[in-house]
């Protein structure tokens, strides 16, 4: 009896695992699964029970069974302290190749990408041979975009709070493009740029090629970069720019309140710095309202918008586009100079499927499902780690940042899982510093499968090594 009630719970789990139930669904009712996995109703309900008691179901009074994801106890890594100085980037120290084509055969826990299951493939598919009969219209340079395709994300952006005309938006090769191209319009090799600690790396690594300084400011858990660390800062430094991932910033996946965006682009104005707004993963909130960006209190032209499609409909579009306020006349010429135009095809793809809803009606369901695959990659870790592990619980988007106990170095867990074919991110990518080196970054958005719930396995094993501490 025992061991059957064991293993119609963990049927029922690996379904809910596969995603056949998912978190807030009714399970069917007990007489409907008794007869379903031919057993009796008391066995259901052990099975219920047990289900209860691993955080995998939740009893409602006359209404049933629902399913929920396990919650960890994980605590979220803290903010990072320390004051920083101006530092020379050297991101190709830093560097990790992190999405070539030779990774494929790795498991994919790396790099910032969804996993091609999460995006809307057939969708695209139709809009891009659209796009593609087209005729004149998909072969000519198309500086500073396609009016189609700015017109829809002047629609977009209004509906967002920032009320802008398809002129005052430059189409671009994704938002790596839109910031290096606002870096290059308005500063000059050796200026100081503040930049979230820790950082994306291809901020970093713009601020390399442009020859600049980063400085650092701690970025909050939840609240994202601390207001009060960026005050000093300017008032101690002479800084040019300020790069702000302000909603699901990656690697924390903290997103700013309206009030601290507000704040934020006030003190900048203030002290006469632009702030080059990151809103890549703006689109992807796990619950609730899409997040209105910085810009939208803009009553300057003092922040320069960037983002792109990379993390919704493809990173391989390349598609991207940048507001720059009242930086337009010098971003346009950068663009200009650096490869005269956006390639036309991806521009009228996209707005084809913008036009016809389908990015609304994808967005809907694709947010819930990268809300399941963080919480349940949290769960795993909560589960799989050494204690003392430390895990972001972010509100949007879908990476995670992980804090590893004892200070153990997430360099050392990241090459030896690399030898075991399962792709990390090092925490020291995220800093011209090494004060992330006890730190991972986990991408989340896969599919749940045993592979990735081995090499979880696996990951927390190493770790246990490498900080000398049993599981
Ligand atoms: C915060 C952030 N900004 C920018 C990018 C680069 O985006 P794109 O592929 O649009 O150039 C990424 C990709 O990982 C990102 O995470």
């Amino acid at each position: 009896m025992g061991i059957l009630y064991n293993r119609v719970a963990e049927q029922i789990q690996s379904l809910i695992r596969e995603g056949v139930y998912r978190e807030g669904e009714r399970l069917p009712g007990v007489r409907v699964l008794s007869r379903q996995f031919g057993v009796s109703i008391s066995t259901v309900l052990q099975a219920h029970q047990t289900l209860e008691n691993r955080g995998y179901l939740e009893a409602r009074e006359r209404s049933g069974y629902f399913v929920r994801l396990p919650r960890v106890n994980t605590p979220v890594p803290a903010m990072a302290r320390s004051r920083s100085r101006p530092a020379p980037v050297s991101a190709r120290d830093m560097a990790v190749d992190l999405c070539s084509q030779d990774q494929q055969r790795m498991v994919p826990l790396a790099a910032a990408v969804p996993h091609a299951d999460f995006l809307p493939l057939r969708q695209i598919q139709q809009a891009s041979l659209w796009a593609a009969r087209q005729g004149l219209d998909v072969l000519d340079y198309s500086f500073p975009g396609k009016l189609v395709y700015r017109r829809q994300l002047a629609q977009r952006m209004t509906a967002l709070g920032v009320p802008v005309v398809p002129d005052e938006i430059l189409a671009t090769n994704g938002a790596q493009e839109a910031i290096i191209l606002a870096l290059r319009a308005i500063t000059v090799p050796g200026d100081i740029v503040a930049v979230e600690s820790p950082s994306f790396p291809g901020i970093l690594q713009a601020l390399e090629i442009a020859g600049l300084r980063a400085l650092e400011i701690p970025v909050h858990p939840t609240d994202g970069l601390s207001l009060e660390g960026l005050q000093m800062a300017l008032e101690q430094w002479h800084v040019k720019a300020c790069v702000v991932v302000t909603n699901h910033s990656n690697p924390m996946g903290a997103r700013m309140a309206d009030s601290r965006k507000q704040q934020l682009v006030a003190m900048l104005e203030q002290a006469g710095v632009p702030l080059i707004e990151d809103d890549i993963y703006g689109d992807l909130p796990h619950t609730g309202e899409r997040p209105r960006p910085a810009k939208a209190f803009d009553r300057t032209g003092n922040v320069i918008y960037c983002s792109s499609f990379s993390k919704t409909i493809s990173p391989g579009l390349r598609l991207g586009w940048i507001v720059a306020g009242r930086y337009q006349a010098e971003v346009h010429q950068q663009k200009y100079f650096s490869n005269l135009a956006t390639a036309s095809l991806p521009q009228l793809a996209v707005a084809r499927f913008l036009e016809q809803g389908g990015y609304d009606r994808y967005l809907r369901t694709v947010r819930q499902r990268y809300l399941e695959a963080t919480e349940r990659l949290r769960a795993a870790i909560g589960r799989d780690f050494p204690e003392g592990t430390a895990v972001s619980q972010p509100q949007g988007g879908f990476v995670l940042w992980v804090e590893l106990p004892n200070r153990a170095s997430g360099t050392e867990v990241f090459r030896r899982a690399r030898e075991e074919d399962i792709n990390v991110a090092p925490g020291r990518m995220f800093s011209t510093t090494d004060k992330f080196e006890h730190f991972l970054r986990l991408n989340g958005a896969n599919p749940w499968s045993e592979r990735i719930e081995r090499a979880v396995q696996r990951l927390g094993q190493l770790t246990a090594e490498v900080a000398g501490r049993p599981m």
